[in-house]
């Protein structure tokens, strides 16, 4: 059995995706980047499974596709060079998993950065698409203005939601000082 350690706001979210997602499941990875978090939810759904993603940067499609085609794992996916506040053009159908791994791609340009009213927008598209027990895991980065200004957006939006549609879990380190990533846990409800 696997040791259990206490690392991340990401390794939370991994957690929580991998408890989730079942063989033939449909995820979204709304922010590509360099296609860690695709890789893993392909991995997670299976051969007959899906993964939709999305990210404005040609730059982190080429790289998720490339990581997806060495790990055999492109077939399952579908890659859209598109904001995530576009998601509900082109998922269509209730999914078990969208995942938002907020901020700027690791190693590319830092002033492209993910940003409140559009992250708003998807979020709020996200939690309708979302199929019932369906789970959506987001991380938010705060150690920056722009993310700092999500962190404090998404707390009021999510604390917003009706108990009885929505489980909210909100995890952040105590002890890791300012800016650390957080991350957030939201449950649809039967
Ligand atoms: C922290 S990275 C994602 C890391 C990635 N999930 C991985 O495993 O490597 C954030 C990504 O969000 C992308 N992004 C920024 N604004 C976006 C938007 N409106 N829609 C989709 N992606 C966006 C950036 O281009 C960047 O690649």
């Amino acid at each position: 059995m696997e040791a259990f350690v206490l690392r991340s706001a990401r390794q939370l979210a991994a957690d929580a995706q991998r408890r989730i997602l079942r063989e033939g499941d449909t995820a979204v990875d709304c922010t590509l980047g360099n296609g860690h978090d695709t890789c893993y939810l392909a991995s997670l759904v299976g051969e007959t499974g899906r993964v939709i993603g999305f990210d404005l940067q040609p730059d982190a499609v080429a790289r998720t596709e490339e990581r997806l085609r060495e790990a055999g794992l492109l077939e399952r996916c579908e890659l859209r060079c598109a904001g995530h506040e576009r998601i509900a053009e082109f998922v269509t159908r209730p999914v078990r998993c969208i995942v938002f791994n907020l901020g700027w791609l690791p190693g590319g340009d830092k002033s492209v950065t993910t940003l409140w009213p559009t992250t708003r927008r998807a979020v709020t598209d996200a939690l309708s698409l979302l199929a019932p027990m369906g789970l959506l895991t987001l991380c938010a980065y705060p150690g920056h203005a722009a993310g700092e200004e999500e962190l404090r957006g998404l707390r009021e939006l999510l604390a917003s939601l009706r108990p009885q549609d929505f489980n909210v879990l909100h995890q952040r380190f105590l002890n890791a000082g300012p800016g650390a990533p957080e991350c957030f846990l939201v449950q649809r409800q039967a």
